[in-house]
């Protein structure tokens, strides 16, 4: 298979920032350069402090700082990036559409149609395109249609390259993945794509497939960890009626070697970037096959999701005696995980709207998250204007700050400094009774009993 010397990468966000970075680490001989147009963002890649990385992620500011200006690149310049490239991984955004026919349901996909388009324009060599974002079934046709329609008269080979990394561990999980899937037609493409990973990646875990196997395999995966998370959730509310403990549960089914123990964690709701969308996007793609029953089953993952942040915001309220109006509510986590600075559809976001139209006041404390990302999250949901989001939210730096003279804290995010704070301290500085709703199950119950909270806990 024909050796790649020279990648670009379009789109330097989460996905393609780390993975490219991770390649470059591993593949020191491949010149490697990621492109956005977004020029703040590149410019914070290239930045010399290595705490204003775009991406926080554990571990990656040293691969960068070990393999940029050596073999990773950073640039605005998409056009030289890809004319130079034997190889072009496609890692741009996909969101859900917000406008047009399915809308709030299927994947938008103009970012990836101008990406073909770009490549097309710009190719003078054969190409080895490779989709990294996440897709619906049957793009790569579209893609193919569009390159060899508007081309230079190059040859282009498309592959789809899945990425499973979660946020929060993306190094970890891309030096030693569960595995690498790669799906194409052509078998020289695919080959010097496995050429690349089996640089570090042992040959048995790197999968090839048809195409469509490829694509479909990315939304399937995350229908299945999302399920399973609903599945916990749905059984966290039954807990609570039956005294049954959910963590007990989860231990019990997880011991089951065909169950297995990973994503049974019950919480206030899953969040990211992926999970929503992508099964959404399932939705939809079944649908317009006429597949009701497969879409409606896939739906009720979102449903169920949906109903455990409402209820645990319900929670709150109901046991504040039914009025959170007025009173100060502190929140120790917005982002949807910890380890991360992402907040996509964190569930702290509808949670603090939830609680913000029943007139609370919140503050909130996020090791990694700045204030002005907070703002832009709960602006982009419209329930109320900016000003009136600016005078019921206080984004603070000092967890003590958040939660004294608070009537409840709410846990919305299981970062693991948490449980470490002087929480004695933190009692004696609330209102009383004091009231802690933990979404993340992460807090010590009877250390927190012993000082004189009143601890609530999804699925206890
Ligand atoms: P992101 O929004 O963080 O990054 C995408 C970047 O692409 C942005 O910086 C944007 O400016 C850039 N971009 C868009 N169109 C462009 C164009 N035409 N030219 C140049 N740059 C362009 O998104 P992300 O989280 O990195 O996700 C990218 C893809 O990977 C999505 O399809 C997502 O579903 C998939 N994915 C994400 C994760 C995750 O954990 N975030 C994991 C697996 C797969
Ligand atoms: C997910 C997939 O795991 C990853 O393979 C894919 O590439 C992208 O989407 P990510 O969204 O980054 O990754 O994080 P993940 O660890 O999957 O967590 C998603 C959400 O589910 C988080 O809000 C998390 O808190 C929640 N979750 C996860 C639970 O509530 N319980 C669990 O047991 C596991």
């Amino acid at each position: 298979a024909k050796k790649i010397e020279k990648i670009c990468c379009i789109g330097a966000g989460y996905v393609g920032g780390p993975t490219m970075s991770v390649v470059a680490k591993q593949c020191p001989e491949i010149e490697i350069t990621i492109v956005d147009m977004n020029e703040a963002r590149i410019a914070a890649w290239n930045d010399c402090d290595l705490n204003n990385l775009p991406v926080y992620e554990p571990g990656l500011a040293e691969i960068v700082a070990e393999a940029r200006g050596r073999n990773l690149f950073f640039s605005t310049d998409v056009d030289k990036a890809i004319a130079e490239a034997d190889m072009i991984f496609i890692s741009v955004n996909t969101p859900t559409k917000t406008y047009g026919k399915g809308k709030g349901m299927a994947a938008d996909l103009k970012f990836i149609e101008l990406c073909a388009r770009q490549i097309a324009a710009v190719a003078k060599t054969d190409k080895i395109v490779v989709e990294k974002s996440t897709l619906p079934v049957r793009t790569a046709a579209a893609l193919k249609s569009i390159l060899d329609n508007t081309g230079n008269g190059v040859n282009f080979h498309i592959l789809s390259n899945p990425e499973f990394l979660a946020e929060g561990t993306a190094v970890e999980d891309l030096l030693n993945p569960d595995r690498v899937l790669i799906g194409g037609e052509n078998a020289e493409a695919i080959q010097a794509l496995v050429d690349i990973y089996a640089q570090w990646v042992p040959e048995e875990r790197i999968l090839t497939t048809n195409l469509w196997s490829s694509e479909l395999s990315k939304l399937t995966a995350n229908a299945f960890l999302a399920q399973r998370v609903s599945s916990i959730n749905s059984i966290s509310e039954l807990c609570e009626k039956t005294g049954a403990n959910v963590d007990e549960v989860s231990k019990a089914i997880g011991l089951d070697s065909r169950i297995g123990p990973k994503f049974l964690k019950a919480s206030v709701g899953f969040g990211g970037s992926c999970f929503q969308k992508d099964i959404l996007n399932l939705v939809y793609i079944a649908r317009s096959y006429n597949l009701h029953a497969v879409a409606d089953y896939w739906d009720q993952v979102i449903l169920m999701n949906d109903h455990q942040k409402h209820r645990f915001a319900d929670n709150i309220i109901q046991t504040l005696y039914n009025t959170v109006s007025g009173k100060k509510i502190a929140f120790l986590g917005w982002a949807f995980k910890k380890d991360t600075n992402d907040t996509r559809e964190s569930a702290a976001i509808y949670v603090a709207d939830y609680l913000l139209s029943e007139e609370a006041e919140i503050t909130i404390y996020d090791p990694k998250v700045s204030a002005e990302r907070i703002y832009a999250d709960l602006d982009y949901l419209n329930t109320r204007s900016s000003a009136e989001n600016r005078r019921l939210v206080r984004v603070v730096s000092d967890p003590y700050e958040a939660t004294s003279e608070a009537h409840a804290i709410a846990v919305l995010t299981e970062w693991d400094e948490f449980k470490g704070y002087d929480w004695a301290r933190i009692k004696q500085e609330m209102k009383r009774p004091s009231f802690i709703f933990d979404g993340r199950k992460l807090l010590n119950r009877a250390q927190l009993e012993e000082i004189g909270f009143n601890y609530y806990a999804i699925g206890e």
